[in-house]
């Protein structure tokens, strides 16, 4: 089992969206391994490329139930051809965005099209958590966060909190 590094918050990797992939050779098949082992470990139900320092567009998720047995997606250069409906998320959250949740507003339907890990296209109709996920994932892949999607007045107060943090830590070395 070998995990990765989660870049968090505010590192400016994430807001870099990210090349599509182009030759799914033996390390990709390492690199998507690692990222699902370090999805798994963290726990999380979803994890893209960017997440993990690597600027290809690769996402996977598994949203089966924590005793299911568990259901790997990989998705490859994906793109959500058409949308429709609104639902609110309930307190997202991100594991780059460490300790904070908040409600987002989300597609109720996405159709998503994109490549499985040996290559195959995909097209995908999700709704529901799956729609939620594929949409948290995809803005990952674009350079965006899921507090980008909140109201200014709370991404601010989150701000504060990360950048009061990060003074705290200066002063305690
Ligand atoms: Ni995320």
């Amino acid at each position: 089992m070998s995990t990765l590094k989660i870049l968090t918050y505010p590192e400016k990797f994430l807001l870099q969206p990210t090349l599509p992939l182009e030759n799914i050779d033996g390390n990709v098949q390492q690199m998507i391994d690692a990222m699902a082992d370090t999805m798994y470990k963290a726990p999380g139900i979803g994890l893209a490329s960017i997440q993990v320092g690597w600027d290809r567009s690769v996402l996977i998720y598994d949203i089966s139930a924590r005793d299911e047995k568990r259901g790997l997606h990989v998705l490859i250069n994906p793109r959500i051809i058409s949308s429709e409906g609104e639902v609110v998320s309930d307190n997202e959250g991100c594991l780059s965005v460490p300790d904070f949740r908040a409600d987002v507003k989300r597609s109720e339907r996405i159709l998503v099209e994109g490549h499985d890990r040996e290559g195959k296209p995909l097209h995908l109709e999700a709704e529901g958590l799956h729609a939620i996920v594929l949409q948290h994932e995809i803005d990952h892949l674009n350079g965006k966060l899921f507090i980008d999607r909140i109201s200014s007045l709370k991404r601010e107060l989150y701000k504060r909190r990360v950048r009061k943090a990060l003074r705290e830590n200066e002063t305690a070395l």
